[in-house]
């Protein structure tokens, strides 16, 4: 590891902009109704680890400036919060909780409306305004549009949490009674909608299509893996390919030189066939790694990497970032499914101590200890839902190499994070970008 990267803090090149992060995210929530009001906030009370918004936010900054239509796009933006400033038109910073701001006959807009048709010109010399301090350090600033998406980001994820708590019956959440222990199941559940809900308003002021697309596919993933998770479809043992077939031969939905494909070529047979295992992988992809994968995607968008006819480094550009998102968060829940058995719920500040096999879910240490211990297998396929089940698949996995072999998978992902990283130019915030692709595997909640 380079001294750069060693000393490179993702926290500090960020303090001010976490801070108004959750400022900001606290007055999307706003709501005239106190118990929404409440509960929306709930979760954003806790100190989060805000891993998504900061990879958001690194990422703009690595890439910000490699556009040829940099310039445009921040003087377009510039442009907006002028506009904005001076009474014409919304912002993205405009708030979102009065209803009428989506009205049209908000006078401003109208206003604006009229200057349009009496002057169509206008449009351009409001566009082509010259930014007031163009000095070298305003080529990486972060653009309102890429804050936005940080907060989107985390109100999303914050979203699926209030839900996932209640599918997984847990008590506890950062630290604190989770969000159905205090409120009830259906007030979570709407506060979650809630969250969905103004985060889509939000994303619909960022002005790209092409973002909006990404991230709506996101809350399709999210519940599709989550679903998949839920329901298996898992490929059953029997009817899968045999110890002896090659890996070729299952329903493989990863590219062969995808660090999980490689692991789920070395198993030994005697436990999960590679089609279980690449479908924990891509469940895992689904519920996790895709909201970090697509988001930084967007932010390069926003940055003006989208589509640009001529300009093909745009998409080496988004495909390293989209590819970082998804080894990064493939390796981030890897984590989370070995810190389930190796951590406690004291250090975890959730449910812990094997919490995923109370929910009958087999997760990476528990499919490797299985390729170890056979008898596992019946217990996994029954969801661990027979007396004593639990405490017996618990030993197995950690008299296993289960823990440190998911440690070594999420280590490969780590790897290709940085792999892709690489292939941006060398910043501040590359490095940061590095140091969190390393710390994820030593962290310990
Ligand atoms: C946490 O996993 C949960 C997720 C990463 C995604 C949950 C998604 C849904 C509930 C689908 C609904 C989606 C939206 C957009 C509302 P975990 O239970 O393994 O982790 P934990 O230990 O933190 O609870
Ligand atoms: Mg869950
Ligand atoms: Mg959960």
């Amino acid at each position: 590891t380079s001294a750069r990267v060693r000393l490179a803090d993702p926290l500090a090149l960020l303090k001010d902009e976490l801070g108004s992060l959750r400022h900001n995210i606290t007055s999307l929530l706003g709501s005239k109704h106190p118990a929404l009001d409440t509960i929306a906030k709930y979760y954003f009370q806790a100190e989060g680890k805000h891993v998504r918004p900061l990879v958001v936010l690194l990422m703009s900054q690595a890439t910000n400036g490699l556009s040829p239509t940099w310039r445009e796009v921040e003087q377009r933006e510039r442009a907006r919060e002028e506009d904005r400033r001076e009474g014409r038109g919304r912002g993205v910073d405009e708030p979102l909780e009065q209803e009428d701001v989506l009205n049209d006959d908000n006078p401003s807009m109208v206003q604006r409306a009229k200057d349009l048709l009496s002057n169509p010109l206008s449009i351009l010399s409001s566009s082509t305004a010259t930014p007031t301090s163009a000095d070298s350090t305003s080529t990486l600033n972060l653009l309102p549009t890429q804050r936005r998406l940080a907060e989107i980001t985390e109100l999303i994820h914050v979203a699926s949490l209030l839900h996932d708590d209640v599918i997984d019956l847990a008590e506890t959440r950062r630290s604190a009674p989770s969000a159905p222990s205090l409120f009830g199941n259906k007030l979570s559940i709407l506060a979650g909608d809630f969250l969905l809900a103004r985060a889509s308003l939000a994303l619909s002021r960022l002005g790209s299509n092409e973002v909006v697309e990404l991230v709506a596919s996101v809350l399709a993933n999210l519940v599709e893996g989550e679903v998949m998770q839920m329901k298996g479809n898992m490929p059953n043992r029997s009817t899968t390919t045999t110890p002896s077939a090659a890996p070729s031969s299952s329903s493989s939905s990863l590219a062969p030189t995808d660090p999980s494909a490689i692991a789920a070529a070395t198993l030994s047979g005697r436990g999960p066939t590679p089609a279980i295992f690449e479908h924990y992988m891509r469940k895992t992809y689904l519920k996790t790694a895709s909201l970090i994968a697509k988001s930084a995607r967007a932010t390069t968008v926003l940055g003006g990497c989208g589509a640009l006819q001529g300009w093909k480094e745009g998409e080496r550009v988004k495909d390293a970032a989209y590819e970082y998102g998804r080894n990064l968060g493939i390796a981030f829940q890897l984590i989370d499914d070995m810190l389930d058995f190796t951590a406690s719920a004291a250090e975890l500040g959730k449910p812990g101590g094997g919490a995923d096999l109370k929910l009958g879910l087999a997760t990476a240490p528990a499919l490797y200890a299985w390729d170890e211990f056979p008898e596992l297998g019946e217990l996994i396929e029954r969801k661990f839902e027979r007396e004593g089940d639990v405490e017996r698949a618990k030993d197995l996995i950690l008299r296993s190499s289960g823990a440190s072999r998911t440690l070594d998978l999420a280590a490969a992902h780590s790897a290709a994070a940085i792999e892709a990283l690489h292939r941006l130019p060398e910043s501040d915030a590359r490095d940061a970008l590095e140091k969190m692709a390393r710390d994820v595997l030593t962290r310990k909640k």
